[in-house]
């Protein structure tokens, strides 16, 4: 892209059109995001050491009871979660498509816990799981198509009475996000390049389909290059969230506030849903 598409770009994006998310899967873009995940200076890619903690102290002993079990982590991202459970005795195993965030993984997590380098769309899942989990909202971020399709294989992956964890994106907060004004930003390198560059961003909100898109637009300083990434991120209602998990065959449907189980203290963007097979 150059300059001149930027002028002719579409006013407003059709949902997942121009493009799915941020390009998490990018072997370059990856690198740059293991150390926003890895940072213990805020909590935008993966939480902080303390918070994953709490989390996982419900996990273990309100979700699986203290039971030994057999967990699938999709989007595991660098395993942060999936370590500490695995620490716990449970055998995990992680699927991602971030291929720094699953070398980090691999080398920093206990020998109970595997990965696999992998689209959740596509890869096959273990079968025999107790747990399969799905965090921090990244399951917003699928078309709906696809957000069913990873709940069908989820429950083909777990044991009768096994249990899917959703965490995900309140509706509130896609619609906050959808509804941002125009922003912009220069940075000598950052997480969209390691070289300098202008970063446009854009969002919407789309009120009939109720998604958010975010659109940036990244030029290069040197060469006026553009590329552009546009993310999509549907809004659920709890009623539609439960619609989709008794589709996929899940019942017993049950929402926390968070994944302590008791109200965030922090921004409440996201919610934790539990349904049993
Ligand atoms: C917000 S991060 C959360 C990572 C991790 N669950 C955590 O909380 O620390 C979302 C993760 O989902 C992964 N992801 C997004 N789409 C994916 C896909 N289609 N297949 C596999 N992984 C995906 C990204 O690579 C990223 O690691």
């Amino acid at each position: 892209m150059n300059l001149s598409d930027i002028l002719q770009r579409q006013p407003v994006p059709t949902p997942w059109a121009e493009g799915e998310k941020i390009p998490w899967n990018d072997p370059d873009f990856s690198r740059r995001m293991l150390k926003e995940h890895l940072s213990q200076k805020h909590d935008a890619a993966s939480r902080r050491t303390p918070k994953i903690k709490k989390h996982v102290e419900w996990i273990h002993n309100f979700i699986l009871a203290g039971k030994t079990s057999t967990i699938l982590d999709l989007g595991c991202g660098p395993g942060l979660y999936s370590a500490k459970l695995a620490a716990l005795g449970h055998t995990c195993h992680g699927i991602d498509f971030s291929p720094a965030s699953i070398e980090y993984a691999v080398k920093n997590s206990p020998v109970n816990c595997t990965y696999t380098l992998g689209d959740v769309r596509t890869e096959t899942y273990p079968p025999g799981c107790d747990l399969a989990m799905f965090i921090f909202g990244e399951f917003n971020v699928f078309k709906p198509t696809h957000a069913q399709a990873i709940l069908q294989k989820a429950h083909a992956a777990l044991t009768p009475g096994g249990k899917i964890l959703l965490e995900i994106s309140t509706f509130d907060a896609v619609e906050q996000l959808g509804s941002q004004p125009s922003t912009w930003y220069s940075d000598p390198s950052g997480l969209f390049s390691d070289k300098p560059h202008l970063a446009l961003m854009e969002s919407f909100w789309d009120e009939s389909q109720t998604v958010a898109s975010e659109r940036y637009i990244i030029i290069d300083a040197a060469t006026a290059s553009v590329t552009r990434y546009t993310s999509s991120t549907q809004a659920y209602t709890e009623e539609q969230i439960s619609q989709k998990l008794s589709a996929a065959g899940f019942n017993n449907i049950q929402f926390y506030p968070s994944l302590t189980g008791k109200p965030s203290p922090d921004v409440d963007e996201f919610i934790a849903v539990v349904a049993q097979k």
